[in-house]
């Protein structure tokens, strides 16, 4: 018998300009059917792929945005080589189902004149990435306001990677009254507990041997802070096997999983810890709820 015809899935409606987005997401609103926004700066990999899924289940049609922002990286940072891949994104997206890729240029989203940056205040302020890059949430703030109020998504979904960045995405919404549910998505890892990420490219053999530490450290911690020891000793211990396996650790904190604010003891959370640090030119986050 012959086997009915492979169905090959179809590739995402590719927009580029303002009106031709809102056209479309009018249409999709006229039909009652919930969107999802999922915002990346593109260099896809399968944990973009998992927020897309997640997207999918959320809502009926799912928009993907990719801009790699200019305004949340500093001078000195890696706006000018951060991996472009275009073509294989696309073709990700197409086998993941998406409907539409929201892709404005850099003159799209910041034309001659543009003059509004917000300035973001309380998990923006925690003293965690916001130390370390100064500039940052106010660049991811803006750029996340602007994707939000062009596409006017029902459900946004952002990653627990980037787990400061989701407090703040939470508390943006909430502040500007955005009519759309941000939706925190678990971080997907390498078999050796790495987590996913663009800048993993830049990782040489022996710095991406090394990677897997920063993972094994917070498991390690959150399993000491569970079973009942003191918070700040376990983070000296921490801090200590981090800097010995070769990194410049920028910070290792145990922080509230909501406020971010500092913590002394267990009953002080829910708690999470976030970690980031250096190794060779790549700087790596990730964070753990104990
Ligand atoms: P980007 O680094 O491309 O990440 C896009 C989304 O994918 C973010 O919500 C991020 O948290 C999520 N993500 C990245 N690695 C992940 C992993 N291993 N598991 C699960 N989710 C992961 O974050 C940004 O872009 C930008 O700051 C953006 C929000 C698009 C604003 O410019």
């Amino acid at each position: 018998m012959a086997s009915p015809p492979l169905r090959r899935p179809r590739r995402p409606r590719i927009l580029h300009l303002v009106p031709q987005l809102r056209r479309a997401t009018d249409r999709i609103k006229a039909t009652g059917e919930r969107l999802a926004l999922v915002p990346t700066m593109g260099a896809l990999h399968d944990g973009h792929l998992s927020l897309v899924r997640l997207a999918r289940r959320r809502a009926d049609r799912v928009v993907v945005s990719i801009f790699v922002n200019p305004t949340q990286f500093a001078p000195n940072e890696d706006f000018a080589s951060y991996p472009r891949t275009w073509d294989r994104d696309i073709a990700l997206l197409t086998r993941a189902g998406v409907d539409m890729v929201w892709a404005p240029n850099a003159a799209t989203m910041y034309p001659d004149g543009f003059a509004t940056r917000l300035v973001p205040g309380g998990p923006a302020t925690a003293g965690l990435e916001d130390a370390f890059r100064p500039h940052f949430f106010g660049g991811v703030a803006t750029v996340v306001a602007k994707l939000l109020l062009q596409c006017t998504p029902d459900v946004a979904i952002f990653g627990e990677k980037d787990y400061q960045q989701l407090c703040v995405v939470t508390q943006l919404a909430k502040d500007l009254d955005q009519p759309v549910k941000i939706v925190g998505a678990p971080t997907q890892r390498e078999p050796d507990g790495l987590a996913m990420s663009s800048r993993n490219a830049y990782l040489s053999v022996e710095e991406r041997a090394v990677a897997p530490v920063l993972y094994r450290v917070l498991r390690n911690c959150a399993e000491a802070m569970s079973g009942g020891a003191a918070i700040a000793p376990v983070l000296t211990r921490g801090r200590r096997a981090i800097s010995g396996a070769g990194f410049a650790l920028d910070y290792l904190e145990a922080r509230h999983a909501v406020t971010l604010a500092r913590v002394r003891t267990l009953r002080d959370g829910p708690i999470r810890l976030l970690v980031a640090a250096r190794i060779g030119r790549t700087r790596l986050i990730d964070n753990l709820a104990v």
